[in-house]
């Protein structure tokens, strides 16, 4: 099977899911409980997370699996064979509270590097795609990045994790963003994020997520021509595309200095007030 036969197949799978999606929200169908004690999680997660797998099992039985809530195996990251990355429900969070801000994350990864991404949000009715070295696209139309060349003009997404006691030092950053750059957006998605840097809605995106909230997004992001990249090093013997600690993804002409923001502000060397 061909690239293209892939993502058609993993762009169907995606749709499927978010029909699952939609109509589970329609008929109040689900029930939410709390996994690893702060997280959120619906039963429609888990269902979805099964349907995909069966899916895939049909056209890719040999192939390894990484998805958020049946193959949440951080060891896949380090194998270079093939692998599909799978977030059922991105925006969990949102798709329990009844907001917009869902989406269907699969990415296909070769030798640690993403081939192939799809992120469909069915209640926005958007889908986009990228394979390799093939551009991206929205509902099937090119996107971009935007051209932001000023922090001061930009707007900002990021997120924050589930456990408390990690936010804490993630508001000193939050102070300098909102201090240099236009504003702040926290949508709950971080697949979609990425989504909307690629097609210029969104300036920039940082944030620390796992392998299936980003693989996807990722790519699409970095075909549409976002510079994408991490503000730390990655360590040795993992693969970059598959490592979500401290992502850094923006319009090319302001990732320097909004990572040079990010980490003076990690050291606390940030003195607010220098906004243009
Ligand atoms: C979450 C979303 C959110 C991000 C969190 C993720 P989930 O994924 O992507 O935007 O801030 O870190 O865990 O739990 O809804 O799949
Ligand atoms: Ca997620
Ligand atoms: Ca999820």
């Amino acid at each position: 099977m061909d690239l293209s036969q892939r993502l058609a197949r993993a762009q169907a799978l995606a749709e499927a899911a978010g029909e699952m999606i939609v109509a589970a929200r329609r008929d109040h169908g689900f029930s939410t409980r709390m996994k690893a004690g702060q997280e959120l999680v619906t039963d429609v997660d888990l269902a979805v997370d099964e349907a995909i797998r069966d899916g895939l099992d049909r056209d890719f039985p040999d192939e390894a699996r990484l998805t958020e809530e049946l193959a949440p195996d951080r060891e896949a990251m380090q194998q270079s064979g093939p692998l599909w990355v799978v977030d059922p429900i991105d925006g969990t969070v949102n798709f329990a509270h009844g907001l917009a801000h869902v989406a269907v994350s699969i990415a296909w990864m070769e030798h640690g590097k993403a081939q192939l991404g799809v992120v469909h949000a069915p209640f926005l009715g958007q889908t986009f795609t990228a394979m390799r070295g093939q551009g991206a696209f929205l509902n099937g139309q090119r996107i971009r990045a935007s051209r932001a060349d000023r922090l001061a003009s930009s707007l900002v997404a990021t997120g924050f994790p589930y456990r408390r006691d990690s936010r804490a030092p993630l508001l000193r950053r939050l102070a300098a963003v909102l201090d240099r750059c236009r504003d702040v957006r926290r949508n709950g998605s971080a697949a979609l994020d990425l989504c909307d840097v690629a097609c210029g809605r969104l300036d920039a995106y940082y944030e620390s997520v796992s392998p299936w909230d980003f693989a996807a997004g990722l790519l699409i992001a970095r075909e549409a021509g976002a510079s994408a990249g991490h503000l730390y090093p990655c360590p040795s013997g993992l693969h970059e595309e598959l490592y979500g600690e401290n992502l850094l993804v923006t319009a090319p002409a302001i990732h320097d200095a909004l990572g040079e923001l990010l980490r003076l502000a990690d050291e606390d060397r940030y003195e607010p007030g220098q906004g243009d």
